[in-house]
């Protein structure tokens, strides 16, 4: 069942990016942000998962070897929160590492327990609460190789029997593009890169990263660049339009990670945008192409299904720049008619398939060119 739950990539909600391990993670703000799902339409723009991250759990196993909350943080106990989201219609995620212990905290002298060697143990505990989905970690490895860890892990969430989403959160330094997908590894994504911070420069970077692995991409098993930073404050409204259109033409998991409570109007319209989210969510399951970069103007198209096509144009650079994509490039039928629809702009052309663009700095234009 493992590439079921993966047909297109995850979307969702996951609090890391704006709280970290700061005490505001808590059960009431897990709540909060259940119910902004509902109100501002993001559960029908297909926002699905409602993760939690590192911090949940308390220092100690109990004394029978199970992991357990954090109880300042969640005094009602994961179930509680998990059928909270599950009677929104959500899907509920939990987080731990393939260690001896989670990431964070990184001074002190003890961490959150993980769970290296304890596989099947957490697992069924996790199945217990009804999770949906698993993001696991590669801090405190203890230097065992990544594959067996991970596998022991796969299999334990296949022994629960229950259809569980697989993170494999190993950042790109064994190349888990290569293995992680497998079906003894059963990882439904697995992240290419380190971690993204609220930067210009570090989405960017991750982008460029990421943007290569096309070919290792489709339905079950994702290339993931990390979670979204769109409305957390670090980027200007326009670069946050390009880290949510790169992410879609690469068919990235898309994980909020911005506190919904607080979130502002136009980052909130940014990830509402229910066509560039179709870009993500195409079922032909294709991670788009970069057809060039020269000049810092990139290029990519992503094949979408019944043979339109996505095109993104982003201008990395800090000056405007003139973009022409010619209807070859896209591979267009010399003698058709395209509309070449703008999903930023929300306009429509007709035309030959070409396109013709300034970009802003920073800017994305993002298209969806289809046959008339
Ligand atoms: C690692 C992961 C992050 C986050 C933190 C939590 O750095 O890559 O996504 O889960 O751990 O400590």
């Amino acid at each position: 069942f493992a590439a079921e739950v993966a047909a297109t990539p995850q979307m969702g909600f996951n609090n890391w990016n704006s709280t970290h391990c700061r005490a505001e993670f808590d059960e009431k703000m897990i709540r909060g942000v259940v119910d902004k799902f509902i109100e501002p339409g993001l559960k029908d723009a297909g926002y699905q998962y409602v993760n939690i991250d590192d911090c949940w759990a308390y220092w100690r196993r109990d004394k029978d070897g199970n992991l357990k909350a954090n109880p300042k943080r969640f005094p009602g106990g994961i179930k509680a929160i998990a059928d909270y989201v599950h009677s929104k219609g959500l899907k509920f995620g939990i987080y731990t590492s393939a260690g001896s212990f989670t990431c964070e905290p990184k001074k002190e002298n003890r961490g959150f327990p993980g769970g290296l060697g304890h596989e099947k143990q957490d697992a069924a505990l996790f199945a217990s609460y009804g999770i949906d989905y698993l993001k696991y970690d590669n801090c405190n490895n203890e230097k065992k190789p990544a594959q067996p860890r991970y596998t022991a892990m796969g299999d334990a969430l296949r022994a629960t029997g229950r259809p569980i989403f697989y993170s494999v959160c190993e950042w790109g330094e064994n190349q888990p593009w290569l293995w992680a997908g497998k079906r003894e590894v059963g990882g439904n994504s697995w992240r290419t890169t380190g971690d993204i911070t609220d930067t210009y420069a570090s989405m960017v970077e991750i982008f460029k990263k990421n943007v290569v692995l096309d070919q290792y991409a489709g339905p079950g098993h994702w290339n993931d660049p990390d979670m979204l930073e769109v409305g957390n404050g670090g980027m200007t409204d326009t670069e946050y339009r390009s880290h949510f259109s790169l992410w879609a033409i690469m068919a990235a998991p898309l994980l909020i990670g911005t506190d919904l409570r607080t979130i502002k109007p136009e980052p909130l319209k940014i990830l509402l945008n229910k066509d560039v989210i179709a870009i993500d969510q195409d079922p032909l399951g294709v991670q788009g192409k970069r057809i060039r970069d020269a000049g810092g103007v990139h290029v990519i198209v992503k094949p979408l299904q019944g043979g339109d096509r996505a095109l993104a144009i982003f201008n990395e650079t800090d000056a405007a720049k003139e973009a022409t994509v010619s209807a070859a490039e896209l591979g267009l039928d010399k003698a058709g008619k395209y509309a070449v629809r703008d999903l930023w702009q929300h306009d429509q052309r007709e035309g030959d398939g070409s396109v013709r663009v300034t970009l802003a700095p920073h800017a994305t234009a993002l298209y969806r060119i289809s046959a008339r």
